[in-house]
């Protein structure tokens, strides 16, 4: 598969021409827009859409049956399922405007795309906390610092984490007004951070709509790798929002969203039954894991 989809039509100059000349039209109909970053924008959408139209010689009954796919994502979305943000995710659009807008720096993490399930107003808890409230799941030892890229602390960064169930669930998802698996916290005067968390299993992204349809009529699967969602601020940084992967996971290849980078795969280390815990806590013979994240933040870009 090379980068270009499509096969070079045979037409006749004729019918290039008259296609060629409606792409001009509708480009100069943007001319005068009065902002020049809408102008570029919807220009070069329209170069782009019509170049694809073109490409793949859409057909009219393919056209009415994309309008119809947009329609079913309109009317399944609502304040809690956004099929919008899915179709972006499975397209690596959200991934590639990520790409585009956090562009490295220096020794920064990377960032990743967001997702749906972020709430605001998640719990606070202190350093050492735990995140799970009644989610199921192992529990994992999660511990790093927050630098700056020349790797000074930034003391008190605020750290948003969340994450799915053992069952692959997000509080979110169910009936009930449950909160667990996410909360948020601060780091300490010399940037570090530590907190219980569960160790992230690999679950479906929603897949009874549209996009799950189209997953289904590609080939395609619904499974994300295993993962736990960060979002961390800071005054004068920019904001990182991102998650780690667990080291081994055979999906960290085939993620749905594309959002998987090598730098933020994790040793999750598996500790048998019995053994110590960090801070002394008592898990009842149950196994547990260990990681670390290290957080480097770019400077926040004026
Ligand atoms: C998630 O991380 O939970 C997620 C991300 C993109 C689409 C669906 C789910
Ligand atoms: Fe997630």
């Amino acid at each position: 598969m090379t980068e270009t989809a499509g096969t070079a039509p045979s037409i006749s100059a004729e019918q290039a021409t008259v296609e060629a000349e409606l792409t001009r039209n509708v480009l100069r109909s943007f001319e005068d827009c009065p902002d020049p970053r809408l102008k570029q924008v919807m220009q070069a959408l329209v170069q782009n859409l019509h170049a694809f139209i073109r490409d793949v010689r859409l057909t009219e009954a393919e056209w009415n049956r994309a309008i119809d796919f947009l329609t079913a994502a309109g009317h399944i979305t609502d304040d809690k399922r956004q099929e919008f943000i899915l179709l972006s995710d499975v397209l690596g659009a959200s991934m590639q405007t990520i790409n585009v807008s956090n562009e490295a720096y220096k020794n920064a993490t990377e960032a990743t795309v967001f997702g749906p399930f972020f709430v605001d107003d998640a719990p606070q808890i202190p350093i050492g906390g735990d995140i799970a409230g009644d989610a199921a799941g192992q529990p994992c030892w999660v511990e790093g610092t927050v630098k700056d890229t020349d790797g000074n602390p930034v003391p008190g960064a605020r750290i948003e984490v969340w994450e799915a169930d053992e069952d692959g669930f997000y509080d979110v998802q169910y009936a009930d007004s449950r909160v667990a698996g996410r909360a948020h916290l601060f780091a300490d005067q010399d940037g570090n951070y530590s907190f219980w968390g569960l160790t992230p299993t690999p679950y479906p992204i929603p897949h009874d709509g549209p996009v799950g349809k189209m997953l289904e009529a590609t080939g395609r699967s619904p499974m994300r790798a295993s993962h736990l969602h960060f979002m961390v601020a800071a005054p004068g940084k920019r904001t990182l929002v991102t998650h780690i992967f667990v080291t081994g996971d055979n999906l960290l290849t085939c993620d749905t969203v594309f959002g998987v980078k090598q730098s933020l795969i994790k040793d999750f280390v598996e500790q048998p039954a019995g053994t110590p815990t960090p801070d002394g806590r008592g898990l009842d013979g149950q196994n547990w894991s260990r990681t670390r994240f290290d957080i480097v933040l770019a400077p926040e870009i004026p």
